[in-house]
């Protein structure tokens, strides 16, 4: 560790009593990608408090590596305890590792291989039940079939469209309460018996129930599934003990939330973005076209939707699902020149970062040429959607996989046009566009002709 002296500068802006609330509430996304011109470290006031804001890649990556025993996941993870206090995305320490461990197999690269079968499966019917002309809210859309992809792949279901619609209600409750939480300048009032915290408890509640009548089901019948309900009950640690149904419970409930709308969101943005670039849309439906002509999407044809991969990479880049991610330092932490003392709010931002000119040349320009192989790559530490070090997600591979399949099986079928107006981002648990309504046409002469 070296240990610096200074305690970071204040942002410039600060108002008395409520410091930077202002900007932060009227736009974050203006606000965050503001305050990454200010230097390498900064703090901002929200309210009373101070929280420190690590924006040089470098920082980040030493904060997320080297330096990651030094800082727990910090205010927003707090309030995701919401879905159980040992789940994999909240858990610190040696709880952390020991469930890392045991859960990382059913996210191995193989394992994802396998699961493409089951993805195009639950994608099909939804692409398939599109009305040409009707317009889709998009990220709704998107939300059911990424939400229906993950829970397939978790316990093999097959939602019908009413329970999913539940489902997915209950895990945008949940998330959006945790957010506002995160957001309080009182961790109390998130308590109180309001309308918006009693709606979120009732919606934990009903996610809950129904995850712990699958595991239930798995137990009763365990050869009749091959999902990763079926790996978490039989995965052992290091002195052979298995999980218990809570904390399985807690850990698909987990997956569930981390693995749904992050993808969905990532996926409104991609088709956004082609439906104002026609000439890359139209190198997407050429390469789906050919690939898919062999056949129906295996996970070998996945790996040759190059330039679908190229798309989503960009789309992560660009419009990158995670605005604020959240860290605490556990005791005095050195971090380049400046010391955090113990305690100390961090948060450091995966969007602000994407859109540094000085790390990406034109940076708002969307642009998936820029991950070819003969172009020049960014820094290290300077493309990092799904973070880094031993809290990085641990569904990236899933989610490429995930986003190429669905993005194919659209495109095979469908282009989407879009509709008048401004579409705007959001920061709220991801970067969502605030309305986004497209409208399928179906595409004519596909090689498909129908989904596959
Ligand atoms: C495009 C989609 C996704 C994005 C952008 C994304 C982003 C992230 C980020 C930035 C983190 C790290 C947070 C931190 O450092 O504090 C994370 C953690 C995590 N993600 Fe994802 N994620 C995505 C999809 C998924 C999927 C599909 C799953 C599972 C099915 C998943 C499960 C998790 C879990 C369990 C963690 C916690 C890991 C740990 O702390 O050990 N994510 N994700």
């Amino acid at each position: 560790m070296t240990t610096g002296s200074y305690v970071p500068p204040l942002a410039p802006g600060k108002l008395p009593l409520i410091g930077h609330a202002v900007p932060l509430i009227r736009n974050r996304l203006a606000f965050i990608q503001r305050v990454r011109t200010y230097g390498p470290i900064v703090r901002i006031a929200v309210g009373p408090k101070t929280v420190t804001v690590v924006n040089s890649p470098d920082l980040i990556h030493k904060m997320l590596t080297s330096q990651a025993d030094e800082f727990t996941k910090g205010v927003l993870f707090e309030k995701l305890k919401l879905f159980g206090k040992d789940a994999l995305p909240v858990a610190e320490g040696k709880p952390h590792l020991r469930r890392r461990r045991m859960m990382q197999p059913a996210f191995h690269r193989q394992q994802i291989e396998g699961y493409v079968n089951t993805m195009r499966e639950s994608v099909e019917p939804y692409v398939a039940g599109w009305d040409g002309g009707t317009p889709l809210d998009m990220k709704t859309e998107m939300q059911l079939m990424a939400q229906s992809v993950v829970m397939s792949a978790l316990f093999s279901s097959t939602p019908r469209r009413e329970p999913a619609h539940t489902l997915l209600h209950s895990v945008d409750t949940v998330f959006r309460t945790a957010l506002k939480r995160a957001l309080l300048p009182v961790s109390a009032l998130g308590r109180l018996p309001t309308r918006g915290n009693r709606r979120a408890r009732a919606a934990g509640t009903t996610l809950r129930t129904a995850v712990a009548d699958i595991i239930a089901e798995h137990r009763a019948h365990p050869d009749a599934y091959d999902d990763i309900v079926s790996l978490l009950l039989t995965a052992q640690d290091d002195t052979g003990a298995t999980l218990a149904d809570d904390e399985i419970l807690s850990e698909v409930v987990a997956l569930l939330a981390a693995g749904s709308e992050t993808t969905a969101v990532v996926l409104a943005w991609l088709f956004h973005e082609l439906g104002r670039n026609p000439r890359l849309e139209r190198l997407l439906h050429e390469e789906v076209d050919s690939v898919l002509a062999e056949g129906p999407l295996t996970a070998e044809r996945v790996t040759r939707l190059v330039h679908t991969r190229r798309l989503v990479g960009e789309t992560l880049r660009l419009h990158s699902p995670a605005w604020l991610v959240t860290r605490q330092t556990v005791s005095d932490v050195g971090l380049g020149e400046f010391t955090l003392p113990a305690g100390s709010d961090v948060i450091w931002s995966p969007y602000a970062l994407h859109r540094d000119p000085g790390l990406y040349p034109d940076p708002l320009l969307f642009d998936p040429d820029r991950w070819l192989p003969e172009r020049p790559q960014p820094p290290k530490g300077a493309f990092i959607p799904f973070g880094s070090g031993k809290r990085m997600c641990i569904g990236d591979a899933f989610a490429w996989t995930e986003t190429i399949v669905i993005t194919a099986l659209v495109a095979s079928r469908w282009r989407l046009r879009p509709t008048p107006g401004t579409v705007r981002p959001v920061g709220e648990i991801t970067t969502h566009p605030a309305s986004l309504r497209m409208v399928p046409e179906l595409r004519q002469h596909t090689v498909a002709g129908k989904a596959r």
